[in-house]
This record gives structure tokens, sequence and C-alpha cells, in this order.
């Protein structure tokens, strides 16, 4: 079988308190998804305070969860206000999001921007989840694992076809040699994960609104 990511990106949601009982419950749930971790690695993506926090319970409770920032600096330590860079990171995660089109849109990243940032991912020895709107979208060297997310698809419980996303994923392996997994991002929910990683170059998905929930989640993790 091949390996998934199931990836959870809580955005802008999920408090310190929240995140402790999403941790309790998931954690009764892992009994239950015992034998799906050997294939699925299912990773958290928390809010930058929240980080620590989730890191603290999945140490001392050895949850089979992996931890990935939203977003990280496009520049390294040093005089940046407001920034974290990888070298602050790394010791809490071993992934992070990159150019997730909220930040393209919202926030004004450019393809140099997420570049960059995917750069500082891979020198800080940490793995990018590099986002993707289409195929069309460029990708940097050094990147193995590319969600595509078409931005129609996020948020709006109208997600991309099975067979789209299926081709897209395809020709993004095609293209770049570097990318190893191709995830589903968009409006996926327990009704309809399995739809996409059933499809062959589909090697994951990356949940926002239907990871918030820990019932849910461990729900999309099982039916994936
Ligand atoms: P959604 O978000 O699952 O709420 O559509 C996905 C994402 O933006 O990563």
């Amino acid at each position: 079988m091949k390996k998934l990511f199931i990836v959870a990106n809580w955005k802008a949601n999920i408090t310190k308190d929240e995140a402790t009982s999403w941790l309790q419950h998931f954690k009764e749930d892992s009994d239950m998804l015992r034998g799906e971790f050997e294939q699925k690695e299912v990773v958290v993506c928390p809010s930058f305070p929240v980080i620590s926090q989730v890191k603290s319970y999945v140490d001392s409770n050895s949850l089979p969860l992996r931890i990935g920032s939203q977003d990280i600096s496009r520049f390294g330590k040093g005089a940046y206000t407001g920034e974290v860079p990888g070298g602050i990171l790394h010791e809490f995660i071993q992934f992070s999001i990159v150019g997730h089109s909220e930040r393209r849109e919202k926030f004004g990243e450019t393809d140099e921007v997420v570049h960059e940032k995917a750069a500082n991912v891979i020198s800080a020895n940490l793995l990018p989840i590099f986002c993707v709107q289409s195929e069309r979208t460029r990708i940097p060297s050094g990147v193995s694992i590319v969600a595509y997310e078409p931005v129609g698809a996020i948020g709006t419980g109208n997600p991309d076809s099975p067979q789209n996303a299926e081709r897209v994923a395809k020709q993004i392996k095609a293209d770049y040699p570097d990318v190893e997994y191709v995830l589903y991002g968009g409006s996926v929910s327990e009704e309809n994960v399995r739809s996409f990683t059933m499809m062959d170059n589909i090697n994951g998905v990356l949940v926002g609104s239907a990871s918030l929930d820990p019932a849910g989640f461990a729900r999309i993790i099982k039916n994936a």
C-alpha cells in the first residue's frame, strides 16, 4: 500500500485549551486507529503560539502525530520583528506549509516569497508542504511534498473532482522529478476522502475545516 499523508491545517482556529481537548480526543481515538498509522502519516499544523503545547502533549503521550507550522519566515534569525524563522521552529516541528493560497491572496505572498520560504524550510532540515493552486504554479527544487489546492475548493464544500485532482497530481510529478508526494486539499470530508486517496498519484490530503473536530478528523484518517 502507498504511504499517505493526512494533514490537519487548523488555520487561525483552536486555542491552547481547545488544542488540549482535541489531543485528548485524538488520544482516545488513536487506539481505534492503531493499525492505520503504518501507512498513514498524520500531521497537525496549529497556530504558532499553540505549537509548543501540542508538542509537549504529543511527546508525553507518545501520540502517533507529527507537527507542522502553517507558515515560516522568509528570513533567518535576526532583526525581523514579528517573524518566526526555521531556526526557532525546528525544535518543535517536522513540516511547514508554504504558499497556501490564503497567504498568497490575503498577505500578498508572491512566487519569489514562497520560494524563499521553501528554501528556509529545507535549510532548517524540515519538510515543506508546498501548496499549488494548479499544475501551472511554479514549484522550487528540493520540494518533495506538494499540496494541490484549487482556490474554488477551499472552504466552499465544493471539492475538485478526484479525476481532475489525479490529472493535476500526475502532471506535477511528470514536470517536477523532486516531487514524490502530491496531496489534495479543498473541502475534504470523511465522506469524500477515499475518492481522492484511491487515485494512483494522490498521496494524501490537506484538511482545513474538517480537521477542527477531532472525532471527524479521526474518521477521515480511518476512511482515507
Ligand atoms: P478546507 O481547507 O478543508 O476547509 O477546504 C483546506 C485548506 O485550505 O488547506
